[in-house]
């Protein structure tokens, strides 16, 4: 089968595809209830058309107790309430195909929700038939839990059973349990459920934290200077030994017999190990990798104690994906999503349309399949939220009594753990200047963003020199130069502090991508060839006529100019 979205012959279709992702909980409220649900993003798929995507990923919309926002499953093939029914997800994926867009769905098959049928079987007895699908250990001598692994949102990895006297193991909350893969009935009733989607007629999936299937072997302690005696489990028991043999019979049971897309969320595969996770070797298209997004933070994961960085280390790490993705591959590109801050807070000196623009134009003409997060493309910003009683988000709130505990003071605590909270980007969608910004006429879930007068989507289509078009833009530059879709990448000017530079390369033509993430005017060199080339204006942020003349090398505050070369 053949997807629409095609139109360069013998090339698989998600490689020229642009993916949208989609936090439905804040995305519109079609129901008046504060909360995001599916026939809102029915509603808005035009303008996701307009906007020239052709994929969605849509976070978990299954049915769920809610503890991390639709990652604990309680139920698979049903369809949360405050999203809508399987009816209505039905009419979305139906109505996306319509306008050639295909949607992927989040698959979470590392833990399912404490609630899950599964889980509630197997907690009940130690002889349960489903006690094995989950991961049980008796205590150590003294009660305490099996190992000293800690879970991703803070404490014990091990939650303690008082009816069965066993503890069992959660990556992430307590109300997340892990599924025990070894199981081969646990793995049939994954696939099982798995199939059940893809004959659906989905386009794929983004496979969640699926790096934590694995267990490593030894569940004994491990040596930690931390004064908690534990140790982070992505530290602990990460991509372990074996995986690879799973994830295959995964792919041989469910997707691989069908002509979708898949990206894997997949924390701590080293760049050597890259061709065994995706490429004609290896499990899945395309994986999602930290390197660039992460670059302020520390191993142990502490928000709050975030480390200096630098462009050029941003610039390293990206060229360095580029290269790796290159070779094995093919990159998914991303600055954003559901779990980090607002790309232009984190990236950019001097917020605003002109920066957004720049970030936007060094990330979207980059060789891979990129990846928009929602309001992205208005160049949506970080929240100020004064009071931790403000945010939702579960890791927040650890990260925050991390620091309390770490002697930090409330409010600088706060102010810390507020540039990388998660809730940046989950506050609403910002439709318009009307109340609650257009995304519901009742209260939101979650605060809307103050900035919503300025930035948002009714004023940025009606301003042909807003962020919104400018993505556009960038967009259709992508969809037909396949120089941007197959050439090669090389980074310009590797040391220099303020201007981000690249060229694609693909037969014959070259084109040359200048960035000046500084609010400094800045004069370059760049190698002769370039200079003398016969250049011709792609785009650029800033009124600027000079069309077919390169070799004054020089770029505004915040300014950037793409050419083709010939
Ligand atoms: C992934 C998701 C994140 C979630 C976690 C647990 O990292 O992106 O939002 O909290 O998995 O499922
Ligand atoms: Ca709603």
């Amino acid at each position: 089968m053949i997807r629409g979205a095609i139109t360069i012959a013998n090339q698989l279709w998600w490689k020229n595809a642009i993916c949208y992702q989609i936090y439905p909980k804040s995305f519109y409220d079609s129901n008046s209830d504060g909360i995001g649900d599916l026939k809102g993003i029915i509603t808005k798929l035009d303008y996701l058309k307009d906007l020239g995507i052709s994929i969605i990923w849509i976070n978990p919309v299954y049915k769920s107790p809610m503890v991390d926002n639709g990652y604990d499953i309680s139920d698979y093939e049903t369809i949360h309430d405050q999203y809508g029914t399987m009816t209505d997800l039905d009419i979305f994926i139906k109505e996306a195909k319509k306008r050639d867009i295909y949607i992927i769905m989040d698959m979470v098959i590392n833990h399912t929700s404490d609630e899950h049928p599964w889980f509630v079987e197997s907690r009940a007895h130690k002889d349960s038939l489903k006690r094995d699908w989950y991961i049980w250990r008796d205590p150590k001598d003294d009660g305490a839990p099996p190992n000293n692994w800690r879970s991703v949102f803070g404490g014990s990895a091990w939650e303690y059973d008082a009816e069965t006297y066993q503890y069992y193991l959660h990556v992430f909350s307590k109300k997340q349990p892990d599924l025990n893969w070894e199981n081969p009935e646990v793995r049939k009733a994954i696939y099982k459920m798995i199939n059940f989607w893809l004959n659906k007629g989905i386009g794929g999936f983004r496979f969640d934290a699926i790096t934590f299937i694995k267990k490593r072997s030894d569940f004994s302690d491990l040596p930690t200077t931390s004064p908690d005696g534990l140790v982070p489990i992505a530290k602990a028991s990460l991509n372990q030994p074996g995986i690879l043999q799973l994830l295959h019979e995964l792919k041989e049971q469910t997707f691989g017999n069908y002509d979708v897309f898949t990206v894997a969320e997949a924390p701590g595969v080293a760049s050597h190990e890259r061709s065994k996770f995706i490429g004609e070797q290896g499990v899945f298209d395309v994986l999602f990798e930290f390197n660039h997004v992460n670059i302020y933070l520390r191993e142990e994961g502490k928000w709050y104690e975030p480390m200096p960085w630098t462009l050029v280390d941003f610039k390293k790490a990206i060229a360095n994906s580029q290269k790796i993705d290159n070779m094995d591959g093919w990159c998914a590109l991303f600055l954003e999503n559901h779990d980090l801050p607002r790309s232009v807070s984190t990236f950019i000196k001097n917020v605003g349309p002109n920066s957004a623009k720049v970030l936007a134009t060094m990330y979207l003409l980059l060789r891979g399949t990129p990846f928009i997060y929602q309001g992205q493309e208005l160049g949506m910003t970080n929240i100020d939220f004064s009071s931790i009683t403000n945010y939702d988000d579960i890791a927040t709130l650890d990260q925050y009594h991390l620091a309390l505990a770490d002697g930090y003071t409330p409010k600088v605590a706060l102010e810390r753990i507020g540039k990388f909270s998660r809730d940046n980007a989950r506050t609403p969608m910002q439709w318009n200047a009307g109340k609650y910004a257009g995304f519901s006429d009742h209260e939101p879930w979650l605060e809307v963003n103050p900035n919503y007068v300025e930035i948002n989507v009714a004023q940025q289509v009606a301003d042909l020199k807003s962020v919104y078009h400018y993505y556009r833009k960038l967009i259709e530059i992508r969809n037909t130069n396949d120089v941007i879709l197959h050439g090669d990448f090389e980074l310009l000017l590797p040391d220099d502090q303020t201007v981000f530079a690249y060229r694609r390369t693909f037969n014959e033509k070259t084109v040359l991508v200048m960035t000046n993430f500084s609010e400094f005017r800045r004069k370059f060199h760049l190698p002769v060839e370039i200079k003398y080339s016969k250049a011709q204006l792609l785009i650029s942020n800033l009124e600027f006529s000079d069309d077919d003349c390169i070799q004054y090398l020089e770029l505004q505050p915040f300014e950037a100019r793409v050419y083709e070369l010939r």
